[in-house]
Order: C-alpha cells, then sequence, then structure tokens
C-alpha cells in the first residue's frame, strides 16, 4: 500500500520526498539533478518530441532545466520528479502546473516517462501518488489534463486514475509547433475520495 509521506528508509532525497509507492517515490526536484534529468530528457528526445510544446527558439536544454527549477520554486507549480526506489534513478516527472487558489483551487496535470521506463507501469503508480498529493497535501479541488485525441497511452493512464471527460477543445495548445485539438479531462477531489473509500472499502 502506497504511503503519501516520506519514508525514514529511503536511500536519497528524504527531505524533499513527498510520496512513496512500492517502486517508485515523487520527490521535489532540486539543482543537483540537473545532469541526470538533462540525460534522460535527451535520451527521450524523439520519444517525448510528438507530445510536447516546442521549446522556446535559442533555449538551451540548461536554460530549460533552470526555468523548470525556478518555477518550481514559484508557488505557482509544483514539479515531482518520478524516482525509481531501488536506487533513486530518476524516471521521468509530473508537473501541477498553474495553481490557482480562491475558489478555484485547480491545477493544470502534465507527466512525461523516459523512454527507457516506458510501458513498464511507472507511471499508473505514480499519478495516484501525484493526485494523493494534490489533494489532501496542496488542497486542491480539481485537477485538469488536457491531451491529444491520438495520445492513447495518456488517455488510458487519466482513464485509470479516475478522470472524467469533460469536454473537447479545438486547436487549444501548441504541441510540436502545431495548434493541437485537446480532449478535456478531470477529476475533482470529492470523486477522488468517493473512489478511494470504495477501493478500501472492497474485500
Ligand atoms: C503517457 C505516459 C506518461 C505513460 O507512461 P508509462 O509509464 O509508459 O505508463 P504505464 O506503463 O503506467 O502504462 C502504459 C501502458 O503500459 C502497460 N503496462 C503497465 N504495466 C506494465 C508492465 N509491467 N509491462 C508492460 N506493460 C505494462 C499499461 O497497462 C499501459 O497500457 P495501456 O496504455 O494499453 O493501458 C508516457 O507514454 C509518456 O511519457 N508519453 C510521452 C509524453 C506524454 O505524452 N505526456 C502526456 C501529454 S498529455
Amino acid at each position: 500500500m502506497a504511503r503519501a509521506t516520506a519514508s525514514a528508509s529511503h536511500p536519497r532525497g528524504l527531505k524533499a520526498t513527498v510520496a512513496v509507492g512500492t517502486r517508485i517515490f515523487l520527490r521535489r526536484p532540486t539543482p543537483h539533478d540537473r545532469r541526470q534529468y538533462l540525460a534522460l530528457r535527451r535520451r527521450s528526445a524523439s520519444f517525448l518530441r510528438p507530445w510536447q510544446p516546442r521549446p522556446p527558439t535559442g533555449s538551451t536544454a540548461a536554460r530549460q532545466f533552470a526555468a523548470w527549477l525556478a518555477s518550481a520554486r514559484s508557488g505557482r507549480s509544483e514539479k515531482l520528479l518520478l524516482c525509481r526506489l531501488q536506487d533513486g534513478a530518476i524516471l521521468g516527472a509530473i508537473n501541477l502546473n498553474e495553481i490557482v487558489r480562491g475558489p478555484a483551487q485547480s491545477a493544470y496535470l502534465g507527466y512525461w516517462i523516459g523512454a527507457p521506463y516506458a510501458k513498464q507501469g511507472y507511471m499508473t503508480e505514480a499519478l495516484p501518488l501525484a493526485l494523493g498529493h494534490a489533494f489532501q497535501v496542496l488542497g486542491l479541488h480539481r485537477v485538469e489534463a488536457n491531451i491529444v485525441p491520438t495520445n492513447r497511452p495518456s488517455l488510458a493512464l487519466v482513464r485509470r486514475a479516475g478522470f472524467r471527460r469533460e469536454g473537447f477543445s479545438p486547436r487549444y495548445l501548441m504541441i510540436a509547433g502545431r495548434w493541437r485539438d485537446h480532449e478535456r479531462w478531470a477529476l475533482l477531489a470529492e470523486d477522488w475520495r468517493r473512489a478511494r473509500a470504495s477501493r478500501s472499502a472492497r474485500p
């Protein structure tokens, strides 16, 4: 059973750890992650390119990492590294972006797994942990995921995590240099809590 707290026995990143599962844990990034993070992004470039916004012209990978880290500290987003419990290796990341407080209490969800680690169930394990963090620790009420209709692994992932399809927005986000249609999926805190309660009530 996953725990939404840091594990005292965990080998690395103890202070920054926000959730621990059976094979992976989630933790906040630090400047020391730069080399490993960029190496994984480099190895995964062709796998990730079709599904990601194009980086700003002239920005280097190092500058992109610095910007990602700076936004993690802005209070307007929560950036989490998905790491392997066995050895602490970075496998991917989950971002809760554009956190809006006040009456909305919402965030936009983004995620990616490194190409060598895809299709091994890592994100299926990680996403519920990130959602637990979003609803229980950050106190959010709504997490929204916007997905290109041809991105089948991503659609399957949010469906498995309990998201509801709310609609469709034509030419909603610029992905890989093109305005792409997106399916709009969201999960509300009360639906997440209900699903969790009915799972734990099962014999
Ligand atoms: C979407 C994405 C994050 C999914 O990550 P992932 O870690 O590969 O996801 P999982 O392994 O948990 O699940 C993927 C599939 O592997 C299957 N799987 C799970 N455990 C498995 C295992 N041990 N062995 C083989 N396959 C397994 C899952 O059932 C799932 O299959 P399905 O899509 O047919 O249901 C990944 O494809 C990715 O990073 N894509 C590029 C970036 C992207 O699209 N980001 C989202 C933009 S909206």
